[in-house]
């Protein structure tokens, strides 16, 4: 490939922002002519501190990072950004030594995107930003459409006074429940994504269906079911929401096939669907409703147990239920 190639594939993302971290005034002095023509919003930061400030004052596009600084390392830098939520998702390249390879692979460990090596090779530079930059658009926009979708879910909640705050606690409350079964770590992640996204399927079901006082007709609670299937159609073009599907979908299921939509039964129904159906089900036994005051934890769990008896809900996830019900003061606040 020629020269002339090479520099034609660099894409400069529009005044992306872009945090050099180095303690040599030099080094970022080179970066920044390196980077000069590209239209980029150069800021620098000369220690880790100081860069862990920019970051929240600037939030960057990228950082290109030393691994050796007085002070905080470029290790313990790339740590603290990448396990913090809002910002672990900022790519960073790490500037290591030219036979760097045990700081590459401490790098990874810590969560480092990409690393260039010192002296640095121009082109091999630009190119890599430029691709990191490229990435970071389609992250940007995968997180757009997902805040998006979160803040449909609000607005369905908003929707009815009886139901608020009744996701958030449904998120906490199943997740607190997969932790005594022994989720792993991302299954009770897609508990709580779940828990807030699981009746987003509402947003398309008329107000007075889903407000209304009295008991519904059976038309009306047809299509009260539809929000199960609605739900899942709004999340499904996302992939990052594709684990939470079968929740969206299958959280009015019962064990005994009389659920909805698909009227599954036992181990048919996914266990996280499962887990939040029952915890679903508590929480509004548990808290007021325009038709009747909120129940005492006993009285809900006297209901869920006759109902268990009846084969309407996992019998083993009942047990661990009520004992974490019992223990758990999250259990306590509806
Ligand atoms: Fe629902």
């Amino acid at each position: 490939m020629s020269f002339q190639n090479v520099t034609s594939n660099i894409v400069s993302v529009d005044s992306a922002r872009i945090l050099i971290v180095d303690d040599s005034p030099d080094n970022i002095v080179t970066l920044e002519n390196i980077l000069e023509d590209y239209n980029y919003q150069i800021y620098k930061a000369y220690n880790g501190q100081e860069a862990l400030n920019m970051v929240r004052e600037v939030e960057p596009d990228l950082i290109l990072l030393d691994v050796m600084m007085p002070g905080m390392n470029g290790y313990e830098v790339a740590e603290v950004i990448k396990s913090n939520p809002h910002t672990r998702l900022i790519p960073i390249i790490m500037l290591t030594a030219l036979d760097g390879q045990e700081q590459r692979l401490k790098g990874y460990e810590v969560g480092v995107d990409d690393f260039i090596s010192k002296p640095f090779n121009i082109i091999e530079l630009r190119l890599r930003v430029s691709n990191l930059l490229k990435l970071r658009t389609y992250v940007n926009e995968l997180e757009h459409a997902e805040q998006i979708i979160f803040s449909l879910a609000r607005t369905v909640e908003a929707k009815d006074k009886y139901t608020e705050g009744h996701c958030e606690r449904l998120s906490r409350m199943s997740v607190s429940l997969g932790k005594k079964i022994n989720l792993t770590a991302n299954e009770l992640v897609m508990l709580r994504r779940g828990g807030l996204l699981h009746d987003i399927g509402k947003i398309a079901i008329a107000d007075n269906i889903l407000q209304k006082k009295g008991p519904l007709t059976d038309e009306e609670y047809e299509i009260i079911k539809t929000h199960t299937t609605i739900g899942e159609r709004i999340c499904a073009p996302l992939k990052s929401l594709k684990p939470i599907l079968p929740i969206i979908l299958y959280h009015h299921e019962k064990i005994d096939g009389s659920g909805y939509p698909e009227g599954l039964c036992g181990d048919q129904i996914p266990l996280n669907a499962r887990i939040m159906g029952l915890v679903d089900c508590y929480d509004a036994l548990t808290t007021s409703r325009s038709y009747r005051p909120a129940m005492t934890r006993e009285k809900a769990l006297r209901i869920i147990e006759a109902e268990t008896g009846r084969n309407k809900w996992d019998p083993e996830l009942f047990v661990t239920f009520v004992d974490l019900v019992h223990t758990d003061p999250l259990f306590h606040q509806s």
